[in-house]
């Protein structure tokens, strides 16, 4: 693995050239660095091939078409879909949710209704329900979590009912890190009918996706975290029931025929994209697939990031002002962040932390990560969080503790 590492650190100009040379970037779960290939290859798409898609009765038109329908089917295998068409392009995780709850939820669900959630969810996937709560009377509810950070499945006959008609839940939390125990919850969302959508925002760049033995409705995620551009991401909606999902937005592109007081739409995927999309941006994600595929494995990818949240918490636990959150034990097995709180005679913020280590070249993310309530169930304001991805060492793993140690001092 150490080779891979090696070879993998070359292809990202930004940990090879210029100023981080020295800068050892561990925000990852944020937003990942991108690898030369896709970097090139969105040079060279602007530079030489770019065109609109769906539209040009011209070569270059139908080029750029043939290109960004290649990457829908790239995605298709990435994800195992059973169809292209169940792929739609996006902005990203956040507009995937808003899309399913207004598209989807706002015309399907009425009040009592419940949709089940959890305690780890980020905003993204907690505020689309509260206003779908707010406008139809819809009742949320939660799934806890334990202690030690994991999901609490001990009442979940009592969380999920018959009333259920959606349990949308992250595959990986973005705070503890905790893998939620998918075949459990959406084996009792499916035995009362209800729908199911996975917020792989976490999951995508780090683990093998297979939407069918998730055996979700929605699933969705987003380039960038994932080596790709930003503003492009992917919601996988499940081809049976396409029927029942309307389209999100109105305009061009989407459309079979208009009159000045009616229209008729497109079949999915072209239906669920109205307007020009991010055309570029998803070549590049196409480039960032190709990437995964010649260059990592699942299986060492999550060794090599396990061992680095071994190494992590290992060290941090040495120092007693620190408390490390989340499920330890799954961390060190399968995790790629950790998160903790410094706790000293005084707390110390989180973004006092990541100040002190910036000043050591060191990138860190501090603050409630998109999920407040979760840090008020923990109570606490704020966590530090580190993360990694394929690009990172044990020795930066080793330079941030030495840092943390100075700053203990
Ligand atoms: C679990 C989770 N869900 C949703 C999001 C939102 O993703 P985006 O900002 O790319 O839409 C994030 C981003 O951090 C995340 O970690």
């Amino acid at each position: 693995m150490a080779w891979v590492i090696k070879m993998c650190r070359k292809d990202f100009p930004f940990l090879s050239k210029n100023i981080s040379d020295e800068l050892i970037y561990l925000d990852s779960a944020a937003t990942s660095q991108k690898p030369n290939s896709v970097i090139q290859k969105l040079h060279d798409f602007y530079s030489y091939e770019y065109a609109p898609v769906h539209r040009g009765i011209y070569s270059l038109g139908e080029k750029s078409t043939i290109v960004y329908e290649d990457v829908r089917r790239k995605i298709k295998n990435f994800i195992g879909a059973s169809d292209a068409c169940e792929v739609i392009f996006t902005k990203g995780t956040t507009e995937g949710i808003n899309f399913v709850a207004t598209a989807w939820a706002q015309k399907h669900l009425k009040k009592g209704d419940e949709i089940v959630l959890t305690h780890l969810e980020h905003h993204s996937n907690l505020i689309p329900w509260q206003q779908i709560a707010l406008k139809k009377g819809v009742i949320l509810k939660f799934i806890p979590i334990t202690k030690d950070g994991y999901l609490d499945l001990t009442n979940l006959d009592q969380i999920i009912t018959k009333k259920t008609k959606l349990v949308s839940f992250a595959h990986v939390s973005n705070v503890l890190g905790t893998h939620a125990p998918v075949k459990k919850i959406v084996s009792a969302a499916k035995s009362v009918g209800a729908k199911v959508l996975i917020d792989a925002a976490q999951s995508s760049p780090h683990k093998k996706i297979d939407v069918k033995s998730l055996d979700c409705d929605f699933l969705v995620f987003s380039s960038h975290k994932m080596l790709g551009p930003s503003g492009v991401g992917i919601l996988y909606i499940k081809k049976s029931i396409q029927d029942e999902v309307a389209p999100y937005q109105f305009g061009g592109s989407m459309v079979c025929e208009v009159f000045y007081d009616q229209s008729t739409f497109q079949q999915p995927p072209y239906r669920y994209e109205a307007g020009t999309p991010p055309i570029a941006q998803v070549v590049g994600l196409g480039a960032a697939i190709d990437y995964y595929k010649d260059n990592i494995g699942w299986e060492s990818l999550k060794n090599h990031e396990a061992s680095l949240c071994t190494r992590t918490i290992d060290g941090l636990s040495q120092f007693e002002q620190i408390r490390i959150l989340g499920p330890v034990e799954q961390l060190k097995n399968s995790g790629h962040l950790v998160s903790f709180v410094v706790e000293d005679v005084f707390d110390v913020h989180a973004h006092d932390v990541a100040a002190y280590l910036d000043t050591k070249n060191i990138c860190v993310r501090a603050g409630h990560h998109c999920a407040q309530p979760l840090h008020k169930e923990l109570g606490i304001k704020a966590s530090i969080r580190v993360s990694f991805h394929v690009y990172n060492t044990l020795k930066e793993v080793e330079l941030f503790l030495f840092a943390i140690e100075q700053m203990l001092k």
